[in-house]
């Protein structure tokens, strides 16, 4: 099976940004863990980061046709965006919301989670491992 990853704005710059907050791992990095470990549980990814919510939103509309599966960093859209909220729920499979760090324990603008609404399952606060756990239960949920 195939699973989207999907990455929302600003998370291109992971290992510069905040590295505090989101720890020192690049996105490419996760991308070639993410790669390494589909391999393993044979599954196919599609690894995919945009800054733009349209393209984030076609994306969504792609994975309709061709994804068993979603995980999706919509990273400060995730607050913000009904239309991806929208989106995510005519998408019929597993649809995991992932967040490298622990949205609850940080200000209240990043408690209150639109897409949370649709997601089967959040993880938060794992770093970048969370990624790799995400694909794991992934490769479970769509067996
Ligand atoms: C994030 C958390 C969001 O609150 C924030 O806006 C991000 C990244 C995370 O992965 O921890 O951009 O989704």
């Amino acid at each position: 099976p195939k699973i989207f990853i999907l990455n929302g704005p600003n998370l291109n710059l992971l290992g510069e940004r905040e590295p505090e907050i989101y720890g020192p791992t690049t996105l490419e990095e996760i991308r070639q863990w993410c790669e390494a470990d589909a391999r393993e549980l044979g599954l196919e990814i599609d690894f995919r980061q945009s800054n733009f919510e349209g393209e984030i939103i076609e994306a969504i509309h792609a994975a309709r046709k061709q994804a068993a599966g979603i995980i999706i960093n919509p990273a400060a859209y995730t607050f913000t965006s009904i239309a991806i909220l929208d989106a995510l729920k005519m998408f019929d499979g597993p649809k995991i919301e992932l967040h490298l760090s622990n949205v609850h324990k940080r200000e209240e603008i990043y408690h209150k989670s639109l897409v949370s609404r649709t997601a089967t399952a959040v993880m938060a606060g794992f770093g970048a491992l969370g990624y790799r756990l995400a694909l794991r239960a992934m490769a479970e949920m769509t067996r």
